[in-house]
Order: C-alpha cells, then sequence, then structure tokens
C-alpha cells in the first residue's frame, strides 16, 4: 500500500526541500521502493531539483515527481496510489488552513526544525495543525552545529511538546547545499560520508513508523 509522507514546517528555510530529496533518493536507491515527490510548493525548488536530476540521470533516475497546488494534493496523491510505494509530499512554508488537505492525507508529518529560537516558535504552529488532525508527528532537527548549545535547546524544545523526535539528527553540511544544486542527493555525491549516513538513519526511522 502506498505511504504518503509530508514534509511541513511554517518556518522558511528548515531544510523540507533538502529532506524531501533526499529521503526520496534513499528510498529508491537503498530501499528499491517506488517513490513519487510532490511538489505543492509554489516556488518549485524541488521540482527545480527534479529536473536537474532527470537531465543529468537520464533513465537512471528512479524518482517521479508531480506538482501540485496544497489544496489538490489529495486528489494528486489519490490518483498515484498503488502506482508507487511511497509519496513524499513538499509544502510551502506559512501554511495554515490551507495546508491542511497535505497534512490530512499523510501517514506521517515530519517536521524539520533548525536548532534555532524562530524555527522553535514556528514549529507549535505545525504540530498543533499535525495533532489536531491526529497524525503520527516525526520531529528532525536539520543543520545541527554537534558543538552547538542550540543543539540541547532543540531537543528540550521538542521533548517539551510531547511529540517524537528522531534520534537522527541532521548535521549542518556542505554536501546538502552542493548535492542538491546537482540534481543530486548527499547518498549520491559522497556515499561513505556523514550525511550520506545520516540521511540512511532518518530514512530507516521513518519507514519504521509507516
Ligand atoms: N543539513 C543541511 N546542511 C546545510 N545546509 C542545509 C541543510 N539543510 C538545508 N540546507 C540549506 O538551507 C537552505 C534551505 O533549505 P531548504 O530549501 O531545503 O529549506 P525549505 O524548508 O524547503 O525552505 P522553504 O521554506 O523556502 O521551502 C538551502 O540553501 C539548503 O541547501
Ligand atoms: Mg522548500
Amino acid at each position: 500500500m502506498t505511504k504518503i509522507i509530508t514534509i511541513a514546517q511554517q518556518k522558511g528555510g528548515s531544510g523540507k526541500t533538502t529532506l524531501a530529496a533526499n529521503l526520496a533518493v534513499s528510498f529508491s536507491l537503498n530501499r528499491k521502493l517506488k517513490t513519487t515527490i510532490l511538489d505543492a510548493d509554489p516556488q518549485g525548488s524541488l521540482g527545480k531539483w527534479f529536473i536537474q536530476r532527470e537531465s543529468k540521470l537520464k533513465d537512471k533516475n528512479l524518482i517521479k515527481m508531480k506538482t501540485s497546488s496544497l489544496w489538490g494534493v489529495q486528489y494528486e496523491s489519490n490518483s498515484l496510489k498503488d502506482k508507487t510505494d511511497m509519496i513524499i509530499i513538499d509544502t510551502p512554508p506559512k501554511i495554515d488552513a490551507d495546508g491542511r488537505p497535505a497534512i490530512q492525507i499523510a501517514d506521517l508529518i515530519l517536521i524539520p526544525v533548525s536548532p534555532s529560537q524562530v524555527d522553535f516558535w514556528a514549529t507549535e504552529s505545525i504540530i498543533d495543525l499535525a495533532q489536531r488532525e491526529k497524525k503520527k508527528i516525526l520531529v528532525v532537527i536539520n543543520r545541527a552545529n554537534a558543538k552547538s548549545r542550540l543543539l540541547n535547546e532543540a531537543k528540550q524544545f521538542i521533548s517539551k511538546m510531547k511529540v517524537d523526535q528522531s534520534n537522527t539528527i541532521i548535521g549542518n553540511r556542505q554536501i546538502f547545499i552542493s548535492s542538491m544544486g546537482l540534481g543530486l542527493s548527499a547518498i549520491e555525491k559522497q556515499k561513505s560520508g556523514k550525511g550520506s549516513t545520516e540521511i540512511s538513519s532518518l530514512a530507516s526511522e521513518v519507514l519504521s513508523l509507516l
């Protein structure tokens, strides 16, 4: 049965698109799962990454892509059901009631949080939205600097919100920036790098919740 993951966070730049792309590659390459990314962000960053990827990898690109408005994600997802194992929905920042269809259709809401107070503030409302829809939630700390005091603050903040946080913490790594620009993922660009290990481990945690 098709599983749907919606990546959401009110705060712009928390890493939604980066995680969508990297998880999609991990699912399709490492787990041999048919994976479709659904770009519901009018900025179209994930779609641009995909187009870059197609022209680079040609038929070696195993991922499929669709675009959709936020309100159209349920229709698009339903039309993909049983044609793909995984659907990863990337959403725009500042979603509110208009983001509800993307939350409702999901089996899991993945919420990236950067270790910064501004991200913590933004996270409460997206958790609230997902909880009201009684959805499984996984918060993942992204762009972490292991030495920063803010990393502990982020962990404490998530604990206080009483939602699951991943054991995997995604570091602040150049590989995530450079690989995206090429239409690739950390796994493909630096197979045995730390970024690649982090993504594989996050992918395992996500799959174990579905
Ligand atoms: N773990 C990371 N390490 C280093 N840079 C990162 C990491 N995750 C994301 N970035 C960079 O941070 C910026 C924002 O990331 P991204 O576009 O994935 O966030 P977003 O939540 O999708 O943003 P938006 O809300 O605008 O859609 C990008 O330049 C991206 O390359
Ligand atoms: Mg984005």
